[in-house]
């Protein structure tokens, strides 16, 4: 299986690709994630793209795509792409890299939700500095306030969520999205889902369409 899932910051990107990745047993292959362990590992590469994810910009394509294509090519037994492809530019150099491999995405799910349901999606987000584990005070709170479930960590508020950052984040995306969308759609390979359900009924829901497309054998 080999999955793209879009959206807007703070739609269930993240949580959503850890669960569909662990179900589906395939490879969960997160753009932010990956930036920012370069990033607090203090790389030349972290050095490099630090002042674009501090300010909500994107990092340049070039990049973004070689960091990508390579974590791709370890993960033979398929993926779930999370925040990547971001612009049309990533979309169509990824489509031509996997074409060249012979393993076209079979899907993309395309999370839409209110601007009310996102404000407070990154008001409560929490995350582990160490491991980066995604909680919410809310609705998926850690077993013990305040500490990773994982491996104990002091849970933090991640250094892009102030709210002036979130709102250019937010513009980024609106201004890159269309493009990205009439091109999957152009595939045929688009599937749009409201993700203001709960963390499971967007993963049933995600499931069910992977499913109803005969995507998957392992769904
Ligand atoms: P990235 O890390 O990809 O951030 P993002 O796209 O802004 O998305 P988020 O991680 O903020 O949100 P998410 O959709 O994963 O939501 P989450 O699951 O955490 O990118 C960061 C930066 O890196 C970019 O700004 C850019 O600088 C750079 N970058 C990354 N990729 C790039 C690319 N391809 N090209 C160029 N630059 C790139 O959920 C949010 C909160 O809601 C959490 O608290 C969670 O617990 C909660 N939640 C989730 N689902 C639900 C639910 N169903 N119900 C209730 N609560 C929920
Ligand atoms: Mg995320």
């Amino acid at each position: 299986m080999r999955l793209a899932l879009l959206g807007p910051p703070g739609a269930g990107k993240g949580t959503q690709a850890v669960r569909l990745a662990h179900r589906l047993r395939v490879t969960h292959l997160s753009s932010g994630d990956i930036l920012r362990s370069e990033k607090s590992a203090g790389t030349a590469l972290g050095m490099q793209i630090r002042d674009f994810i501090d300010h909500g910009k994107l990092v340049p394509d070039a990049l973004m795509i070689r960091l990508m294509e390579n974590r791709i090519a370890q993960a033979p037994g398929g993926f779930v792409l999370d925040g990547f492809p971001r612009t049309l530019v990533q979309a169509q150099e990824l489509a031509r890299f996997l074409d060249s491999i012979r393993r076209p995405l079979d899907v993309v799910v395309n999370f839409v939700l209110d601007e009310a349901i996102l404000s407070r999606r990154f008001e409560g987000r929490r995350v582990c500095p160490v491991c980066g584990s995604v909680y919410h005070l809310d609705t998926m709170p850690p077993e013990v306030p305040g500490l990773c479930d994982q491996d104990g960590q002091a849970l933090v508020i991640r250094p892009d969520d102030q709210p002036e950052v979130v709102k250019e984040r937010i513009n980024t995306y609106r201004r890159s999205v269309e493009p990205l969308v009439a091109f999957y759609e152009q595939k045929g390979i688009l599937v749009t889902l409201n993700a203001a359900g709960t963390p499971n009924e967007v993963t049933a829901a995600v499931l069910k369409l992977l499913q109803d497309r005969g995507a998957g054998k392992n769904v």
